[in-house]
């Protein structure tokens, strides 16, 4: 048991704290209990100490530790990170960016949105990823990782191996978020159903659901069928965990829940009718998210509360509202934050506030080291080389010039095939 509990309620409301009135009324113990009558008789003595014991045990069995320690439901913050550092500019940058979150001081812990590297730069190996883990586990707080596909799938060789380092390394003790101060986390390898996924976790603090779900992108090249199995196994285990997140957030009367995962299930979004003009294939999310995405708007339709899905993939800062049923309505207590990623080397500051309505509040933090196109490309004259979508652009051009050029042909043919037609008739 844990958040806005009996025990905790009864505790504010003995207090006389001006929060109070937000927690749900208790019903098995009374707050009038925890007063003693201005005048008592020894019996009235005897009944109220009595009472106030029972109370007080009460207090100690429904107040989880955590949340005694965090002072209840005050206002928190941690950051979001992921998809950095990539190419040799980001190798520059990281340090300043690791700087920036360890002198921060607010910040409660760090939530990594996966993508360590970019195996286009960096081959998968355990000393590139134990290098990161001592970046990040030295934070000093704790550290939590949704993995990437850069960090198994996308490596250029035995990708299953390497999807077991990453494990090994960053979720030795899948129960606790690792690093200064780590704390409990529920593992969704706990459970008989998926044991093997270790990374899944859900933890709670201050009135907030916490999940973090290993999914990743269907990709741009075909994967090796293990692969791909392993991916769709993790879909499997998603949905069942997403599922598991809104069951505790119910329990515990959540004021809210935040997901976190890698990849991105709405990478264009936009104003929903406009999207439902242009280009209406591109609202909703690929085929093999669509059950995630189901569940999804059921588990946030019953819960009513605000929920967050914080993911990476694309590199874009933003917080929007794609989630869109059936109808071409957005689900407004739905909210994506996507954090920064290569080449851009800052953070996302969550500030969660359980007693305002919308929760959470989301702050982005430049680091200004990291400002490089504060100068033009021109202006710099750095030789830093990134990976643009070079090749793929031309044949994407050459996909979307077909259409055209069809019709081009087609009219000329029309043409031709109409002054032949006449010809044949003066004939
Ligand atoms: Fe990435």
């Amino acid at each position: 048991m844990w958040l806005c509990g009996i025990g905790y309620c009864a505790l504010r409301v003995g207090m006389r704290t001006s929060n109070s009135r937000r927690c749900p009324v208790p019903t098995t113990v009374s707050f009038s209990s925890l007063r003693y009558p201005v005048k008592m008789s020894n019996r009235s003595v005897e009944i109220s100490v009595v009472r106030f014991a029972v109370a007080i045990l009460t207090l100690a069995l429904t107040v989880s530790p955590a949340l005694a320690e965090e002072g209840g439901f005050e206002p928190f913050e941690f950051a979001l990170i992921g998809d950095y550092p990539y190419f040799p500019r980001d190798y520059v940058g990281i340090p300043f960016l690791l700087d920036d979150l360890r002198e921060d001081g607010a910040i409660s812990f760090v939530l990594h949105l996966g993508d360590l590297h970019n195996p286009r730069f960096t081959a998968c190996s355990e000393p590139l990823y134990r290098e990161r883990r001592e970046w990040f586990f030295g934070l000093g707080v704790p550290f939590i990782l949704t993995p990437g596909d850069n960090d198994w799938a996308d490596c250029a060789e035995d990708r299953l191996g390497n999807l077991e380092t990453i494990r090994s390394l960053f979720f030795a003790d899948p129960t606790r978020a690792e690093g200064e101060d780590g704390f409990s986390l529920r593992s969704q390898s706990e459970g008989e159903e998926f044991p093997e996924v270790v990374e899944n976790a859900i933890w709670e603090r201050n009135g907030v659901v916490f999940a973090t779900l290993h999914m990743i992108a269907p990709g741009m090249n075909p994967l090796p069928n293990e692969t791909s199995e392993t991916r769709g196994e993790l879909i499997a285990a998603a949905e069942a965990w997403l599922d598991e997140a809104f069951r505790v957030a119910h329990q515990g009367q959540a004021r809210g829940v935040f997901l976190a995962t890698q990849v991105n299930l709405w990478p264009l979004s936009g104003n929903p009718e406009a999207m439902d003009l242009v280009h209406p294939d591109l609202i909703g999310v690929n085929t093999v998210f669509a059950e995630f995405e189901e569940r999804l708007i059921r588990n946030i339709r019953e819960f009513g509360g605000p929920v967050i899905l914080a993911n990476g993939d694309t590199h874009y800062f933003r917080v929007d509202k794609p989630l869109v049923d059936p109808y071409r309505e957005a689900i407004q207590t739905f909210t994506r934050v996507e954090g920064f990623g290569s080449p851009h080397g800052h953070w996302v500051r969550v500030r969660v506030v359980p007693d305002r309505p919308e929760v959470f509040q989301f702050q982005q933090e430049l680091v200004p080291e990291n400002l490089y196109t504060r100068v033009s490309r021109a202006e710099r004259g750095d030789d830093f080389e990134e990976f643009g979508l070079g090749r793929r652009k031309i044949i994407l051009r050459i996909f979307q010039a077909t259409p055209k050029l069809l019709a081009v042909v087609g009219a000329f043919a029309i043409v031709l095939w109409t002054v032949s037609g006449i010809r044949r008739l003066r004939n």
